[in-house]
């Protein structure tokens, strides 16, 4: 609105310039990577008192997905004008590393196939260099280089002014929780942002039971009426089909109340210490009614995990990390369903605009797909503290996000001891530099801040080194501990760990699951499993209750995906041919497939008949049908 026409002509002049140098640049070298302000001609010179402003275009080529940016270093002068062009059959974002005091880029970007944009938050930037990434794609990255004058903004560093906020623990045999809209601190300034809520916070309460002991979790539904019906599913868990969350039936429609039995049994046994967690489940609005905050945590205790000494109390955090994208009051954007934006003021994220009716896994694929935040939050909050002592933590990490993965790491290169999956502890603690956790994955670690009083150590993810072909993680500084106090520390992590039973692995493979994306660009496409999308009428697969089975998983197509089986929890076989990696060998609910990747895995079908999930946890992907169901029969 503050464009006046000549100025206008000039920006789509200049990007067609730009872009005609790109091309320019790419026709003349197929490896398509080249330095684009080197060879792009417009504004040529930007020597002293040439007052021409410098532009650069950001070409994504087809492949651009794997590939990266075909131009990922550019340059542009201050009052340059920063595009993006488009030809991948993907949707991308340009997105700045760089953020102000709230986490929000300074410029970010959603481009989709065959779309060329601009950047205005780049333009203005104080000299420098700013790392840029893809939202989507963590893999693809680059460096914008901004020259000229003075003025202008970096970005701000993080302040971490909000203390981390934890849920509070509820250990009731008989839990209740109100779902309701509430409105929840999350930014540091400003106003508080409306969620749907598990009792009136994000996350949820913690709930905190015995193994072995039954629990009932009776949840009413309050939501606003644009909610509809939900369906409440324990991550992790082993219990009956009616009480699995199922995505079209046991629903709690609005106004009404369900109670969810978990016996936290398994065969007659107590299950194994886990860390688990509750979300809605509700058939293709899995990822709006995450997003909206209906997620809380769920621990098991193993009565063996006190005799052996790890942290307790107050030194047992869990730590629950979500990412979401806020407009200029606070409010979380709408996921594309324009129904959904809570914010009626006119103040849309640069680039959200951009994201309506548009598809991200292919031009006629449908159109909420992608529900990456902006910022990554922890227990619900940007960018928080905590003070701690001098001593060992058990931190439970849980990956919440709807899309996004995550390297964490520690800032001053302090290791992670991992003790434990979310589904009971390891044969032995794997001392790690990093993890990788995708969407639903959760790590069990120890922390040891012993003889650092003072220091203020940052837990940050970092872009994943692992693999050549797996979609990225995201960038940034997640929390921070402050180690403000010397204390007495009787915990300790043994060599070895009560690390629960494997099941023998049968040498057949009984069922092969097979991720893929599917259709055409004229009919659309879909994210698929076995070549088909999720139908909850069909029974893809049936088991016989008590007997053992492995499954082979594998993905065929170009992005990473976060596979989650229900019911059992699940010995990890192989992963391409091998044994698995250390933090790999006990019991999972939830594996990571980067393109190409087979991984078996074995269970025992005890305990409940009936039907359930087999599904992506990136939950647009789940939700635009990759979800297939298995049958477990007497
Ligand atoms: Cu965490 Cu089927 O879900
Ligand atoms: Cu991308
Ligand atoms: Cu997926």
């Amino acid at each position: 609105m503050t464009r006046t026409h000549p100025r206008t002509l000039a920006l789509v002049l200049l990007a067609l310039l730009a872009l005609l140098g790109a091309l320019v640049v790419h026709a003349a070298d197929p490896s398509g990577r080249e330095d684009a302000t080197a060879a792009l001609g417009t504004g040529a010179g930007g020597t002293a008192g040439d007052t021409e402003p410098i532009s650069a275009t950001i070409l994504i080529d087809r492949g651009g997905l794997t590939g990266g940016y075909a131009t990922p270093r550019v340059t542009i002068s201050q009052d340059g004008q920063l595009s993006v062009l488009n030809r991948d059959t993907y949707a991308h974002t340009v997105t700045s590393e760089a953020t102000d005091a709230s986490g929000r880029p300074l410029f970010d970007v959603v481009v989709g196939p065959g779309e060329t944009r601009a950047v205005p938050g780049a333009t203005g930037l104080a000299a420098g260099d700013y790392g840029i990434y893809c939202r989507f794609h963590p893999n693809m990255r680059g460096t914008l280089t901004v020259v000229g004058g003075s003025g202008g903004t970096h970005g701000d560093k993080q302040k971490f002014v909000l203390p981390l906020a934890v849920p509070p623990t509820v250990r009731d045999a008989h839990v209740r929780l109100d779902m309701r809209q509430a409105d929840v601190r999350m930014l540091p300034d400003g106003r508080r942002t409306r969620a749907w809520t598990y009792g009136g916070s994000w996350p949820g309460p913690t709930i905190r039971r015995p193994a072995g002991e039954r629990t009932l979790v009776t949840v009413a539904n309050h939501l606003p009426p644009r909610a509809g019906s939900m369906s409440m599913h324990l991550h992790g868990d082993h219990h009956a089909s009616r009480h699995d969350g199922q995505p079209t039936s046991y629903l709690v429609p609005r106004g009404h109340s369900r109670t969810y039995r978990y016996d936290l049994t398994d065969n007659g046994r107590p299950e194994p210490g886990s860390f688990f967690w509750y979300h809605d489940h509700r058939m293709d609005h899995t990822a709006r009614n995450n997003w909206m905050g209906l997620q809380g945590m769920f621990i098991v205790d193993d009565p063996r995990e006190k005799r052996i000494g790890l942290p307790r109390g107050a030194r047992d955090v869990p730590l629950m990390i979500s990412d979401r994208s806020f407009t200029r009051h606070n409010q979380l954007t709408g996921l594309h369903e324009p129904d959904m934006v809570m914010d009626m003021g006119h103040d849309g994220m640069d680039g959200m605009d951009g994201m309506d009716g548009m598809g991200y896994t292919g031009p006629h694929a449908p159109p909420n797909d992608a529900s990456v935040g902006t910022q990554i939050l922890v227990n619900g909050r940007f960018a928080p503290h905590l003070r701690t002592e001098a001593v060992h933590y058990r931190l439970r990490l849980l990956n919440s996000s709807a899309f996004s993965s995550y390297e964490l790491t520690l800032s001053d290169g302090r290791p992670f001891v991992q003790i434990g999956t979310g589904d009971g502890l390891l044969p032995e603690p794997v001392v790690r530099q990093s993890i990788l956790l995708g969407p639903s994955q959760r790590a069990d670690v120890v922390v040891d801040f012993h003889g650092e009083v003072g220091k203020n150590v940052v837990l940050k993810t970092v872009p994943r080194t692992d693999s050549e072909t797996g979609t990225g993680s995201r960038v940034g500084e997640l929390m921070q501990f402050r180690v403000r106090s010397k204390a007495p520390d009787r915990s300790s992590v043994p060599d070895r760990l009560p690390t629960p039973r494997l099941v023998d692995p049968p040498s057949d493979i009984s069922m092969t699951w097979t991720f893929s994306l599917e259709g055409d660009e004229t009919n659309g496409t879909f994210w698929a499993i076995n070549g088909q999308a999720y139908d909850p009428d069909r029974i893809d697969h049936t088991v016989t209750l008590g007997s053992t089975e492995a499954w082979l998983l594998r993905n065929t197509s170009e992005v990473t995906h976060y596979v989650h089986l229900h019911e059992e929890q699940w010995r990890t076989v192989s992963r391409d041919g091998q044994p698995p990696p250390p933090w790999e060998q006990g019991l999972e609910d939830t594996w990571r497939l980067d393109p190409g990747e087979e991984v078996v895995v074995a269970a025992r079908f005890t305990d409940h008949t009936g039907p359930f999930m087999v599904h992506c946890h990136m939950l647009d992907h789940e939700d635009h049908g990759m979800m297939a169901t298995f049958e477990v029969v007497r």
